[in-house]
């Protein structure tokens, strides 16, 4: 079988050796200079807006505001309030007001300062309590099951409560967002551009040029990382860009800065979670209710879904009868936040798995033994109250995560640590909807193309992207163990909206079980043109593939995946909200200086049933980036900003884990087959990043002794706890 084989990504040689060509490789002749003038502001009326001077300076071919928008000025998503321009108002700083096209970068800069831009500053939401009181709330959504309030009053029930913050997180791709647009010839454009999601540009820039979604052909260039970032923000510099090719009649480029990306680009939502939990004297979860909020930027972009997953995973993976969700998301004058991996539940999985430490303190009992006790198993209902029928491999995953670090005897053992650096071991744990469950109907089927040449290659062509993850080493597998092919003569080729089906968006851990099931799909049909012709020959592939050819057979067939039913109830919030669940748990050994607050991640053990792996080191390579990037979120990674702009806008200012931060990291994927999935499979892409932080903070605790309930755990922070710790309960008031 190639399913299950360590294959070479196809597309590893070109990237390391530097000859993949990313957007701003790309070279088209006469192509113009793009740039966007920014807000300087939170809030503020546009006053005056004028161009006219700008229009004139020499090598400028464009400049155009909101007024020269021959389409719709609102880029197409769940709750359409994202203008492509700011028209009236600006809302968060950074905001697009007009766009520039001219021969060179002089040229480009002259005309931004030319630009006679004239605000009348207004007060600004930078605050989501603020924004709450003030009744901004984009998106509430809601889980009732049992009654809560009433188990939380029972006099027979430990409870425990906490009130939890978590920050910004940037996505820090390695390639900032950008694109370029050349009219085709045809009054349509094509735009080239890294990207996670080509349907969605396509869309964005059909309706700002008020075309054909036929006459909008999007390609995604090779892309240097997404984890959500490239998601839905692409769709502004699209436009833009676009608008600017329609304009100029040229091709334009519009490649943004690392400074302008991270200004203005979609970040992970700040969240503050306030969680209430109950459970008998033995450790059995009764209840809990969950306030969860979150900081959503000036416009709602993908908010209402990132908040719909965070809402329906809020109490973890664990059987409670008694829960209370209420979610809400607000709108401020800042920076619009969006998808990043884990989509909503980081924030709230922060929390939740800080309350199942502060449980299990709080009883006494081993935090693993508390997870086993609760742990979903088959048979049992999420808090959604969907039934768990099959692949439900969570309580085989802590097993594991505790075998593998030695749980029980590092538990004691560094329990006993004296002197001022001091060891801990944490636990946290997760599960992940695959996919965009009830709240993404339809956008949920998946397409794929499947052409056999007359030599026996093959090209595959499906609408979800390579963004670094392995969707093509991936899916190559799965076309060939369908085909019965040999793999290296599968082809993928680059997403490309005139030449592949839309298979739906390239995010929420989907698109090896959407796309891999479309290509079965697709194969399934070629073999069955070919049996009757080839029938029990025992032809090899080559041989088999010239007989049908001789034989006249086409051999190219379109596949489509839709996947099972989903229901859910917004006024309850029960249902069967995602097709499956991925489940997750991780160990992480730290090491904390009590001297100076400083961390030291010693190794983490990371646990994922993922159903059938398709590819075991691409698999291990999603667990080793995420647990990297959810240490990141854990210990360091966090922006200041000042009258709602962002402050620390380099990665000089916003620091992320380097390679020498980099601990022992143990993959370990348990294998539940998902009997829908292809040969099995469930999602990988998200679970890694979602109980990083928790079992950090937890282990930081194990080690020193102090509760961090706001993340990064920084050395101030944890210096500072560990200061009005020493301090006693009484000297910490201020
Ligand atoms: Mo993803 S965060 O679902 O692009």
């Amino acid at each position: 079988m190639i399913v299950g084989e360590r294959i070479r990504r196809p597309d590893a040689p070109d990237k390391v050796k530097g000859s993949a060509l990313y957007i701003e490789d790309l070279a088209f002749i006469g192509a113009l200079w793009g740039a966007v003038l920014r807000s300087p502001h939170a809030h503020a009326r546009i006053a005056r807006l004028d161009v006219t001077r700008a229009r004139s300076v020499a090598g400028v071919h464009a400049v155009l505001t909101a007024k020269d928008i021959p389409g719709k000025n609102l880029i197409p998503m769940i709750q359409a309030d994202w203008p492509v321009l700011a028209a009236q108002f600006v809302r968060h700083v950074g905001e697009g007001v007009a766009l520039v096209a001219a021969e060179s970068r002089e040229a480009v800069t002259e005309a931004l300062h030319t630009i006679v831009a004239e605000y009348e500053p207004l007060p600004a939401l930078l605050d989501m309590e603020d924004a709450l009181r003030a009744g901004e709330v984009i998106s509430h959504w809601k889980v009732r099951r049992g009654d809560a309030a009433a188990a939380l009053k029972r006099t027979d029930l430990v409870v425990v409560e906490g009130t939890y913050r978590t920050p910004y997180q940037e996505h820090a791709y390695i390639e900032p967002n950008g694109m370029i647009a050349v009219p085709d010839g045809q009054g349509g454009v094509v735009v080239y551009g890294s990207m996670q999601c080509p349907f969605y540009v396509q869309k964005a820039v059909a309706s700002a040029l008020g075309c054909d979604l036929a006459q909008a052909r999007i390609v995604q260039t090779v892309t240097g990382g997404g984890f959500g970032g490239k998601e839905d923000a692409p769709s502004a510099p699209g436009a833009q860009v676009a608008l600017l090719a329609r304009a100029t009649g040229r091709p334009v480029r519009l490649i943004l800065s690392r400074e302008e990306d991270m200004a203005v680009m979609s970040k992970r939502h700040p969240g503050r979670v306030r969680m209430r939990t109950a459970a008998t004297p033995d450790g059995q979860l009764v209840a809990v209710e969950v306030d969860y909020l979150l900081d959503g930027g000036a416009y709602a972009t993908l908010s209402p879904v990132v908040l719909f997953r965070g809402t329906v995973h809020a109490c973890g993976p664990y059987r409670v009868p008694n829960a209370k969700v209420d979610s809400r998301v607000v709108r401020t004058h800042k920076v619009p936040c969006g998808a990043f991996r884990g989509f909503g539940e980081p924030q709230v999985v922060f929390a939740a798995e800080s309350q199942m430490d502060r449980l299990a303190e709080r009883l006494g009992m081993d935090p693993l033994v508390l997870r086993l006790k609760n742990a979903l198993g088959e048979g049992d209902e999420t808090i959604t109250g969907h039934s768990l029928t099959v692949s439900v491999g969570f309580r085989d995953v802590l097993d594991k995560v505790a075998a593998s670090s030695e749980w029980a005897r590092k538990r004691a053992e560094y329990a006993r640590d004296s002197g001022p650096v001091r060891r801990g071991i944490g636990l946290a744990a997760c599960y992940y909807g695959v996919g965009l469950g009830a709240m993404g109907k339809h956008l949920n089927p998946a397409g794929a193309n499947v052409l056999v040449a007359a030599d026996g290659s093959v090209t595959v062509a499906v609408g979800t992207t390579e963004i670094g993850q392995g969707m093509i080493t991936v899916l190559s597998q799965i076309a060939a163990e369908a085909l019965g092919c040999p793999v290296e003569r599968v082809h993928v080729v680059e997403a490309d909206t005139s030449r592949v089906p839309d298979s739906g968006p390239t995010v929420a851990s989907r698109t090896t079980v959407m796309s891999g099931n479309a290509i079965r799909d697709a194969a399934a049909k070629i073999r069955a043109a070919m049996e009757p012709v080839i029938a029990d020959s025992g032809l090899s592939w080559v041989d088999a593939v010239a007989l049908c050819v001789q034989k006249q057979v086409g051999l190219a067939a379109h596949g489509w995946a839709v996947p099972p039913a989903t229901t859910f109830d917004l006024e309850t919030g029960q249902g069967e909200a995602y097709m499956c669940y991925t489940f997750s748990a991780n160990v992480v050994e730290v090491e904390v200086d009590t001297e100076t607050g400083q961390t030291r991640v010693l190794a983490v053990h990371s646990g994922h049933d993922t159903g059938k792996v398709i590819n075991p080191t691409t698999g291990e390579g999603q667990v080793e980036g995420g647990v990297v990037q959810g240490l990141g979120y854990a210990l360091v990674e966090e922006h200041v900003l000042r009258d709602g702009r962002i402050v620390n806008d380099q990665f000089s200012t916003y620091i992320i884990p380097t390679p020498l931060d980099v601990p022992e990291i143990h993959s370990i994927l348990v294998e539940h087959p998902y009997p829908w999935g292809p040969y099995g499979a469930k999602g990988l892409g998200e679970t890694p990043i979602i109980a990083v932080a928790p079992a950090v903070t937890a282990a930081i605790h194990h080690a020193a002794g102090v509760r961090l309930d706001e993340i990064p755990a920084t050395p101030e922070r944890v210096w500072t706890a560990l200061q009005a710790k020493k301090a006693g309960p009484t000297a910490s008031r201020p």
